[in-house]
């Protein structure tokens, strides 16, 4: 069993939803907690929170969009705790429901700065830290959907395709320096992903209304984010390369699979 006391953990969007969830499963094993959120009032709300209950936590304001913002994050962390030894690479904003041809590039360009650059951005703040200390661990926040994906979805599932890729070449380069790399793709959580969404997204519609033709009809079963919490530390307990939350999306991933094994069936000789 892994020994987590004393460790520090920094969460990227730990101001609600899974990264609180991360947060509050973090606490109770004892780890030590630099939350960071661009909704600076959400997570020094969590963090407030989280030291009532005992925790050591501090809170720091991130844009993970902006590198200077990772610097600074970084710095402030430092100044409290020395370093990081587990990066969560979680925030992340969802996507509208609609046909391919009608997204702007401009949201392209918006989803992606977020939720694949923001993650590049932690990775080149942590890494070469990571480096030098010689063990740590990173999670990256994919979704079932960087496996499995969802139409009308697209630059969502582009994003978070392209995390899984990323976490997987990046996991095979840090092996060999004691650092474990882990990509989270949970299923459907109870979280103000929606909300977070809508307030944060340059403009236009509600998400709830442009999502409900796809969401509406689908058989999600919503768990809570505490769930996703615990689940995160065990998989960084056992360096699992991928955290799943929900049993029932195998068969999914299992079908992806089965149509790759028909292409390769297919091919002569
Ligand atoms: N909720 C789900 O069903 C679900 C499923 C699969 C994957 N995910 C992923 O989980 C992650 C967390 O989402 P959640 O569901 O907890 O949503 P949430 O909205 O409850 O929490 C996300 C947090 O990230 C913060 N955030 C957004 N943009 C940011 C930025 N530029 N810089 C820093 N912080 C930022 C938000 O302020 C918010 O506090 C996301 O990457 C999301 O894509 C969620």
């Amino acid at each position: 069993m892994r020994e987590f006391t004393g460790q520090v953990a920094f969460i990227s969007g730990a101001g609600s939803g899974i990264g609180r969830g991360m947060a509050e499963a973090f606490a109770a094993a004892g780890m030590k907690l630099v939350l960071g959120d661009v909704d600076g009032e959400s997570v020094r709300s969590v963090t407030t929170d989280l030291s009532v209950q005992g925790a050591d936590a501090l809170a720091v304001d991130l844009d993970v969009a902006d590198r200077a913002s990772w610097d600074a994050a970084t710095q402030h962390a430092e100044s409290k705790y020395g370093s990081v030894d587990i990066l969560c690479n979680n925030a992340g904003v969802a996507g509208l429901s609609r046909p391919v041809e009608e997204i702007p590039i401009e949201e392209w360009r918006w989803m992606t700065d977020i939720n694949l650059y923001g993650l590049v951005h932690g990775l080149q703040c942590f890494v070469p830290r990571l480096k030098a200390k010689g063990s740590g661990h990173i999670v990256n926040t994919s979704s079932i959907g960087g496996l499995v994906p969802l139409p009308k979805f697209s630059e969502y599932m582009a994003a978070k395709h392209a995390v899984v890729g990323l976490s997987g070449s990046v996991r095979q380069e840090l092996e060999p320096f004691g650092i474990g790399v882990s990509v989270l793709c949970p299923g459907a959580v109870q979280t103000a992903l929606g909300e977070t969404t809508v307030r944060q997204r340059p403009g236009r519609a509600t998400l709830a209304a442009a999502r409900s033709d796809v969401v509406g009809d689908l058989p999600w079963r919503y768990i809570e984010p505490i769930d996703v919490g615990r689940l995160t530390l065990q998989g960084i307990t056992d360096n699992q390369a991928f955290i799943f939350t929900h049993p029932e999306n195998r068969a999914e991933v299992e079908a992806q699979f089965d149509a790759m094994r028909t292409a390769f069936d297919a091919l002569p000789g």
